[in-house]
């Protein structure tokens, strides 16, 4: 095989590690909409699930092998023969498809499986020689190679490359490496591995102690050709290294990293918010590259230096991650043709139908305030596609009586199913009394995990994001609304989290969202 060393490969998993981490679940056509963005800004791998683990993730990763146009789409199965026939079944329909298994293979993962190191050997010989034997694009990983003891990490790597394995990913599963450990441990494998030459080291950061980002990069600077990666670090715990951070430290510091990815860019700050908006973990503020402020300059020193020159504060432009620059805000006298050019340039491409349909809410919003800035256009388009015209649920009509005052009262008209109904619910606070009364029209025993309200813009008529995660069995859903009323995002961002697990119900079927196994199980 020849391996480009001057290109670093990037393995986007948001789709399977991201995805695992708990109330991260996203829906089937979430998954496959992500998919589309992640082929289309050039991410060279997908890892699209884990097929094994349950019927819906099966299902995610065969369609979006189908669809992808560029990106090789890869599954990850356990190291039996049961989890990479099913692998294989989802992905071969791919272009360019991939099998990844893994193992784990330090002494606190050894001892799961109850192998002696002999018999992992073996059976990382059996399985790395079956999954080759159905598929030429084979990536295999010791789990917590980073607490595996040298010599065994070194055997196990070298009988993974003689049985076919094309890529050597090296997790550091539980993010206790550093960087310079990381360098070195990926220099000495190509140094000491017969045939490591032969094959792509890859690297797989989580961020337990920060470092996710200085590792991927010191494992690249130590001959790693792969970075695996989360658009906005999503994963489990701390989170996976982030794509945008490791994509943009290699462009702006390619003078000391002189290596290049595929990646445009200027895709990046869309895909960020459609994952936030898709898995309900919002972006934190001071996130670096896709943070609200990441690009802010707050004080008088900085906007001064700014106003002078933009490279006093600023090490990149916001353009390149497709922030746009400063855009004016649209108001009520805005026309259709200016909401399309401005929905353009924020990375939404509408048809007719949509558009018409925004522009009536744009109106309303306009009407509203004052100011319909970028971030408040995202939030409308966002609300638009959260609710479907399917929907078993819709907010028709809302009032609260709220105040010093107990009792805090709502009422309601929800349309359910066909039939539009009204209640009346008492709660403490406005918010608790009109869930109250969704509640007493759509009964459910719902667990509220996660309520979230954040400002989308400044200012005091400023539109607030509310999101909303509840569980129910085992199954989580998010829902999302913005309005410049609060208590009426809170409920619609609830009917949204409800109609979801609704679909989860009865559209998939009981039980086919939820995931047999996980990827911690070993065998
Ligand atoms: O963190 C990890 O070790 C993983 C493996 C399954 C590659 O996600
Ligand atoms: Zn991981």
């Amino acid at each position: 095989m020849t391996i480009d060393k001057d290109r670093v490969l990037i393995f986007d998993t948001t789709l399977r590690d991201g995805e695992q981490s708990p109330g991260a679940t996203m829906s089937h056509d979430e998954k496959l909409e992500i998919a589309a963005l992640l082929d289309e800004m050039g991410v060279d791998i997908i890892e699209a699930g884990f097929p094994i683990a349950s019927e819906g993730d099966f299902a995610a990763v065969s369609e979006i092998a189908k669809l992808a146009k560029s990106a090789t789409i890869c599954g990850l199965a356990r190291a039996n023969y049961k989890d990479i026939d099913r692998c294989w079944e989802a992905v071969k329909h791919a272009v360019s498809p991939r099998i990844h298994t893994f193992i784990g293979t330090s002494p606190q993962h050894r001892a799961i499986p109850n192998l002696t190191m002999d018999e992992m050997a073996d059976r990382i010989h059996e399985t790395v020689t079956h999954a080759r034997n159905l598929c030429d694009n084979v990536q295999w990983s010791p789990m917590d190679a980073t607490r595996t003891e040298w010599d065994y990490l070194r055997r196990v790597v070298e009988i993974a490359i003689k049985a076919g394995a094309t890529t050597i990913n090296i997790p550091d599963t539980v993010g206790y490496t550093a960087p310079v450990e990381s360098a070195d441990l990926i220099r000495r494998l190509i140094a000491e591995v017969p045939g490591a030459d032969e094959v792509i080291f890859a690297t797989h950061c989580h961020n337990d102690l920060g470092m996710a980002t200085a590792n991927a990069l010191g494992a690249v600077a130590g001959g790693a050709r792969q970075i695996e990666c989360t658009i906005n670090g999503l994963g489990e715990r701390a989170g996976n290294t982030a794509l945008e951070e490791v994509v943009m430290a290699l462009k702006v510091r390619h003078d000391i990293m002189p290596w290049h990815t595929n990646i445009d860019t200027r895709k990046i700050m869309h895909i960020s918010r459609r994952v936030s908006t898709v898995s309900g973990f919002a972006v934190q503020p001071n996130k670096a590259i896709v943070g609200k402020n990441a690009f802010a300059h707050e004080s008088g020193i900085h906007q001064d230096g700014m106003l002078k020159s933009a490279d006093t504060f600023e090490i990149m432009r916001p353009e390149d991650v497709g922030l746009a620059g400063t855009s004016l805000p649209l108001g009520k006298h805005s026309g259709r043709a200016a909401l399309r050019a401005k929905l353009k340039d924020l990375g939404f491409d509408m048809v007719d139908n949509q558009l018409n349909d925004l522009f009536v809410r744009f109106k309303a919003l306009a009407d509203r305030k004052k100011e319909v800035f970028d971030d408040d256009l995202i939030a409308l388009v966002t609300d638009a596609a959260a609710a479907g015209t399917e929907d078993h649920l819709e907010l028709k009509f809302l009032r609260v009586i709220c105040g010093t005052e107990a009792p805090q009262s709502a009422d309601i008209t929800l349309r359910v199913g066909d039939a539009d109904k009204q209640a009346t619910a008492q709660g403490d606070g406005p918010v608790d009394a009109a869930f109250n009364a969704v509640k007493a029209l759509y009964p459910n025993e719902a667990a509220l995990q996660l309520y979230q309200v954040s400002a989308v813009t400044e200012g005091m008529d400023a539109q607030a994001t509310v999101t909303v995660r509840i569980e129910e069995d085992g199954r989580i859903a998010t829902g999302q609304s913005a309005d410049t009323d609060t208590v009426v995002a809170s409920v619609k961002a609830y009917v949204n989290a409800l109609n979801r697990l609704i679909v989860r119900r009865e559209k998939l079927g009981e039980g086919s969202d939820k995931r047999e196994v996980s990827y911690k199980d070993v065998n």
